[in-house]
C-alpha cells in the first residue's frame, strides 16, 4: 500500500466519547488490512496522505464541534472518498422521527456531505456521564443508568467493515 492510500479516522469530541468510536473504527479499518490514522479533527493536517477520510462529531444542541465542522468544510475533501458519523442521542426517543433526527444528524452536515459527494452520513448513539459540566450532570442524572451510552460498537464495526470492503480491502469481512 502506498502513502496515498492511507486511510483518515478524524472525529470532533468534547468529553471523549465520540473519539473512542473513532478509535473502534480506526481498529476495524486496520483488521481489514487498512493504513489508519486516527486523529482529532483539530490535529489534521495536510490531507495529502489520504485516499479517504471517515469523519465524526459529537453534537450539541444540533450542531457538529466547531473542529469536525472546519474540516469537513476544506476543499480537499471533495477529491476523496469520505464517510461521516454523527454521535449524540442518549436516553429515551422522544419526539417523531423526523424531528430526532434532525438533533441528531445535522441537516447541515448532510447538505455539506452532500455537496462533496461522501458516500454517507450516519448516525450512531452518544453516550453522557455525570463527570463533568453542569448540563451533563443534569441529563446523566435524569436518565436511566442504561440508557447513558447508547454506543452501538457492533453497528460501528460493521460499519466500518463496510467501508473497508468499499475501499476494497483485502480482509473486510474479518470480525
Ligand atoms: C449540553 C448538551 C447538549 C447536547 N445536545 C445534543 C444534540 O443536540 N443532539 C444529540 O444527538 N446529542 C446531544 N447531546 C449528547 C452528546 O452529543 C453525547 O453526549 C455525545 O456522545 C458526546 O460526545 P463527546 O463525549 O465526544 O463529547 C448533548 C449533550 C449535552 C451535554
Amino acid at each position: 500500500m502506498t502513502d496515498s492510500e492511507r486511510v483518515l479516522v478524524a472525529y470532533g469530541s468534547k468529553y471523549g466519547s465520540t473519539a473512542e468510536i473513532a478509535r473502534v473504527i480506526g481498529d476495524a479499518l486496520r483488521v481489514a488490512g487498512l493504513s489508519v490514522d486516527v486523529r482529532a479533527a483539530g490535529k489534521v493536517g495536510s490531507l495529502d496522505a489520504y485516499r479517504a477520510v471517515v469523519l465524526g462529531s459529537a453534537v450539541y444542541a444540533g450542531r457538529w464541534r466547531r473542529d469536525a465542522l472546519r474540516l469537513l468544510r476544506r476543499p480537499e475533501l471533495g477529491q476523496l472518498e469520505v464517510w461521516l458519523f454523527s454521535s449524540g442521542p442518549v436516553g429515551e426517543e422522544k419526539g417523531d422521527h423526523a424531528e430526532v433526527d434532525r438533533w441528531t444528524r445535522p441537516p447541515k452536515v448532510s447538505h455539506l456531505a452532500e455537496e462533496i459527494g461522501a458516500h454517507e452520513h450516519v448516525g450512531f448513539g452518544g453516550m453522557v456521564a455525570e463527570d463533568a459540566g453542569f448540563m451533563r450532570k443534569r441529563m446523566a442524572r435524569g436518565m436511566a443508568p442504561e440508557l447513558r451510552d447508547l454506543r452501538d460498537w457492533p453497528r460501528i464495526e460493521a460499519w466500518a467493515r463496510s467501508i473497508a470492503a468499499a475501499l476494497g480491502a483485502e480482509s473486510s469481512t474479518a470480525s
